[in-house]
C-alpha cells in the first residue's frame, strides 16, 4: 500500500544538527518499512515560510471563492503546506529545542497550517480538530538539557507546545524520539543518541 511520510525539518545546523540525523533515520526506516512510500521534504530552515501579515491574515478570512488574485497568491504557501500534512500518513517532525521553546521557523509552519475551517473549527462543544486523528506524527526533539524529568521538566515547552498544537488540529497518534543532554558532556550526548535510537525502535515497532 503507498504510504506518503512528510519529512520536516527545522534545524538549521546543517551535518552538525541532532535532529536532522535522527529526521534522515527515522525516514529511512520509514521507507525500508514501506516499500511503495513518497517522501515530501519541507526544509524550513532552508526555504522559511513568511510570518503572516495583516494582509495574509485578511486573506485567510476572506472565503475562498470570493479572493482575488493577490489574496489567492497571500494563501497559496498556507495550502501547500496543509495539503502537504492532509497527503501525509507519518509526519516526522525535527525539532530542536530553541530557548525553551521551538525555532521560529517551525512556529510560522504551524502558524500556516492552523487555519480555522481548513484544520480545525469551533463548534458548540469548543474546537475540533480537522485533521485524521490516525495520522502517524514522530516528533524528533533534541535539547542541550534535561527535561523530561526532573527540575527543568517545567521548562519544556517545546514538545508541550508541539504535542498541545498537533492534538488541538485533531491529531492523536503522536510519538517522540528525543535525544536530550546532548550539551552536558560526551557521556551525555552519547547516552542521548542512544536513547533516540531505542525510542526510534519502540516507535517503528509500535507503528509495525
Ligand atoms: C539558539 C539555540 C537555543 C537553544 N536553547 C536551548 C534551550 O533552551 N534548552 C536546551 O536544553 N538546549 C538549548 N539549545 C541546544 C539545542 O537544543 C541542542 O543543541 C540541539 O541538539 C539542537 O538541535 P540540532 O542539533 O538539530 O540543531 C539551544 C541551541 C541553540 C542553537
Amino acid at each position: 500500500m503507498s504510504h506518503t511520510i512528510l519529512h520536516i525539518d527545522s534545524s538549521p545546523l546543517g551535518d552538525n544538527s541532532v535532529t536532522r540525523k535522527l529526521t534522515a533515520k527515522t525516514v529511512a526506516q520509514l521507507r525500508e518499512a514501506n516499500a511503495d512510500s513518497t517522501v515530501i521534504t519541507r526544509d524550513l530552515a532552508h526555504s522559511p515560510l513568511p510570518h503572516l501579515s495583516a494582509q495574509t491574515l485578511a486573506s485567510f478570512f476572506t472565503p475562498a471563492d470570493q479572493r482575488d488574485e493577490a489574496q489567492q497568491n497571500d494563501v497559496k504557501l498556507s495550502d501547500e503546506a496543509i495539503d502537504e500534512l492532509i497527503k501525509a500518513d507519518t509526519v516526522v517532525i525535527g525539532s530542536p529545542m530553541w530557548n525553551f521553546g521551538i525555532p521560529s521557523v517551525l512556529k510560522a509552519w504551524v502558524d500556516h497550517v492552523a487555519r480555522a475551517g481548513l484544520t480545525f473549527k469551533y463548534g458548540e462543544t469548543g474546537p475540533e480538530g480537522l485533521l485524521a486523528a490516525d495520522k502517524k506524527v514522530i516528533i524528533v526533539s533534541a535539547r542541550g538539557g534535561a527535561y523530561s524529568e526532573g527540575p527543568m521538566k517545567a521548562m519544556d515547552f517545546q514538545e508541550t507546545y508541539l504535542k498541545s498544537v498537533l492534538e488541538f488540529l485533531g491529531l492523536r497518534d503522536i510519538s517522540f524520539v528525543r535525544a536530550e543532554g546532548v550539551a552536558m558532556g560526551p557521556d551525555a550526548a552519547e547516552l542521548a543518541l542512544k536513547q533516540a535510537d531505542e525510542h526510534l525502535a519502540q516507535t517503528l515497532n509500535k507503528a509495525a
